[in-house]
């Protein structure tokens, strides 16, 4: 049987020797990490452990003090960089879903294509409908963000940041906030995604959900990337005792 990975072998962000700090402290230490194209890294570690920090760094959102970071070979610290540009090809959902409370769920996605990507609005809207029919809220397009239920406000931020046609998507405990019954919903949707073959950084804290979207495993501590193995690999045997103590903690 031949098996073809929906992985390709073009590095999309690259990641070398990145230094992050906070007022002297030291966040993030010497970070390597390549992300393929089609790929879905997930990123675990403890709190506090740099992970939001850490994609925070790759759009922009923190300056860096070392190192650097390439989006299809072009690095992000070159001083010209076209942060407005880069940031409609990295698309991110946060823990909170920040939609504006005073638009609706489709103005809310239509605003970044027409506004900032100058889109024809009939042909957005299109696009908005579909991805919306995908998450199974096509029906809820009119209504306001307080209207819908935190599982329902997250699936619309992401379907507000897929709407831009980003290149890769960017996910920080973007669960974390939810009632359980809420947070299969947009696991649901991010599996999907993964499935067809979006490249994503993910952070979370649901390791079922680790286990069954990675493609590689990063295991954060102190700044520090401790291990990258494949989820089998991981899960079944974590290399280092700080991953295994971190794996007991949620019994996994
Ligand atoms: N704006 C900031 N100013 C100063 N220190 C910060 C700032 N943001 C984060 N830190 C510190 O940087 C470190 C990494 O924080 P970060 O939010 O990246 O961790 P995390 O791994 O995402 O944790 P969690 O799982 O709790 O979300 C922590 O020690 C935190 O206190
Ligand atoms: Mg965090």
């Amino acid at each position: 049987m031949i098996i073809i990975s929906k992985m390709n072998n073009e590095v999309l962000l690259e990641i070398k020797g990145l230094h992050k700090e906070y007022e002297n402290k030291k966040v993030l230490n010497n970070i390597d990490l390549e992300i393929h194209k089609g790929e879905v890294v997930v990123i675990l570690g403890p709190s506090g452990c740099g992970k939001s920090t850490l994609l925070r760094c790759l759009n922009g959102l923190e300056p860096i003090q070392g190192g650097d970071i390439k989006l299809s070979g072009k690095s992000l610290t070159d001083k010209n960089v076209n942060w407005q540009e880069v940031r409609q090809k990295i698309g991110m959902v946060f823990q909170n879903y920040e939609l504006f409370p005073h638009m609706t769920v489709i103005e809310n996605i239509l605003l970044g294509p027409t506004k900032v990507q100058k889109r024809d609005k009939n042909e957005v809207l299109e696009q908005a409908k579909q991805l919306l029919d995908r998450v199974g809220l096509l029906d809820r397009m009119d209504s306001y963000p307080r209207q819908l239920s935190g599982g329902q406000k997250q699936r619309i931020a992401i379907v507000r940041a897929l709407c831009m046609n980003p290149e890769v998507m960017l996910f920080d405990e973007v669960t974390a906030s939810l009632d359980p019954e809420m947070v299969r919903e947009v696991l649901d949707v991010m599996l999907e995604l993964a499935k067809q073959g979006m490249t994503m950084a993910i952070v979370t804290h649901e390791m079922n959900f680790a286990h069954a979207v990675a493609d590689k495993i990063v295991f954060l501590d102190s700044g520090n990337i401790c291990e990258v193995a494949s989820p089998e690999e991981f899960f079944k045997n974590p290399k280092t005792e700080r991953a295994q103590h971190f794996l007991n903690i949620f019994e996994y």
